[in-house]
């Protein structure tokens, strides 16, 4: 009777935080935003079985598999072999006792891919964007920061003392004011996306970089839309507009082209490195990367470093998907990237033809606000190098039917 009594406030305490929480949720449910979960039954790939599909399984286009190594073969094999001789986990930092061979070797691979100094390793790389603003600046500098980057950007940004100034996007004139604005600050760090993910679109990095030389800042870049498969040996951004010996600092991460397993990481300068490794928190704080998690990105990053063939495949079919895209009278954002919004505009549109295609036997996603600004609704299509040119067509095709039955095409 006592020890009932004694829970009374407790469960009370639970009661009201569960109406607030129920609250919230109705909040998202009326605005529209509320994201659900498709559950996946089979590996990631360019088929997928989700609850309720055919057996023979819808093709996947939402996917940042861009170079299809999350099943590879050889990926998942090193997996296992890491699994069996470096074990599950270190249940450690990496500081106390969660260093391993595995983690060193994938750290230099890493730096050898991107030409840079040294790398670091994180659980993630949102945690990557939240350990190093921190580190490296302080209240007498100065962060100037796309207002469009990625959300662990902008978290990491916060988490740091320094200035903080965002420019517009992609806009130079505007960078040029803030790094005027900002001359008196001790180190001035300009940031932005590699590749921005919803539109596909590329920083203009070059002249970014003329910029930060001219005024004396250095150049940050989050690569995650880009390592692997951008620039002729796939090394990013940076390769592919001719700047790697100018880009300072690169935060990618291993979930997406590299095997899509998990983790994060910087490269760049020695010191710098070494300075996170001491005291960077997310580094510090969280556990050491998984063995099986390590074996695969380090098979992925060999493949990459080996031949550039899967890249340039995927490439190719991404022109395909482009061509025959415009040809067909859609409207598709960016140049070249993977990423490959098809514009609508409409919201509503938007999630009806993404409903559509499914019923074709094809998966995409619809982003309308606030994903997006209001009015530039899309659908995301992300091209894979695992995707054959029958599976390119066959969404086109889909798209097509769609697009014709709401008057999007002719
Ligand atoms: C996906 C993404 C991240 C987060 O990477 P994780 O390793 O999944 O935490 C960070 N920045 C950008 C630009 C991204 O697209
Ligand atoms: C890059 O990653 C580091 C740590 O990995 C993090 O501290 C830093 O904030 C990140 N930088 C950006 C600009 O995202």
């Amino acid at each position: 009777e006592l020890e009932g009594n004694m829970w009374l406030p407790y469960y009370s305490a639970v009661a009201e935080a569960r109406a607030v929480l129920e609250s919230e949720l109705d909040g998202i449910r009326s605005a529209g935003t509320w994201k659900s979960e498709r559950i996946i039954t089979s590996r990631q790939g360019p088929r997928i079985n989700v609850d309720g599909s055919s057996s023979s399984g819808i093709l996947n286009f939402c996917a940042n598999n861009y170079l299809g190594l999350s099943s590879h073969p050889e990926v998942v094999q090193a997996g296992i072999d890491a699994l069996k001789t470096h074990g599950a986990g270190l249940s450690s930092v990496r500081f106390i006792c969660g260093t391993q061979d595995l983690h060193k070797n994938l750290e230099q691979k890493l730096a050898q891919f991107h030409e840079r100094e040294d790398c670091i390793l994180y659980a993630s790389c949102f945690d990557a964007n939240a350990g190093l603003f921190e580190v490296l600046l302080g209240p007498e500098d100065a962060v100037l920061s796309d207002e469009l980057n990625h959300a662990s950007i902008i978290d990491g940004i916060r988490l740091c003392r320094a200035k903080r100034l965002r420019y517009k996007h992609m806009d130079l004139e505007n960078l040029e004011t803030k790094l005027k604005e900002s001359q008196s600050s001790r180190m001035r760090l300009v940031v932005t996306d590699g590749v921005f993910s919803m539109d596909g679109d590329v920083a203009p990095l070059s002249q970014i970089c003329d910029l930060a030389e001219q005024y004396g800042a250095m150049v940050f870049v989050d690569e995650c839309h880009a390592t692997g498969f951008l620039g002729p040996r796939g090394r990013g951004t940076d390769e592919l507009l001719g700047v790697m010996d100018r880009v300072d600092i690169i935060n990618s991460t291993l979930g997406k082209a590299l095997g899509g397993a998990a983790g994060g990481y910087t490269v760049g300068p020695k010191p710098l490195i070494d300075l996170l490794r001491q005291r960077s928190r997310p580094y510090l704080f969280s556990n050491s990367l998984p063995p099986p998690v390590v074996g695969c990105a380090t098979r992925a990053v060999e493949l990459l470093l080996a031949s550039n063939e899967i890249s340039q495949s995927m490439v190719a079919k991404t022109m395909r998907f482009r061509n025959k895209m415009t040809q067909a009278g859609f409207t598709i954002s960016g140049l070249a990237h993977p990423i490959c919004p098809v514009m609508l505009g409409d919201a509503r549109l938007a999630s009806m033809m993404s409903d559509d295609m499914l019923k074709l036997g094809v998966y995409v996603i619809g982003f309308s606000f606030p994903v997006v600004p209001k009015g530039k609704a899309r659908i995301r299509v992300q091209i894979s190098a695992a995707h054959t040119d029958e599976d390119i067509d066959h969404c086109v095709d889909a798209f097509i039917q769609t697009g014709r039955k709401h008057g999007v095409v002719s």
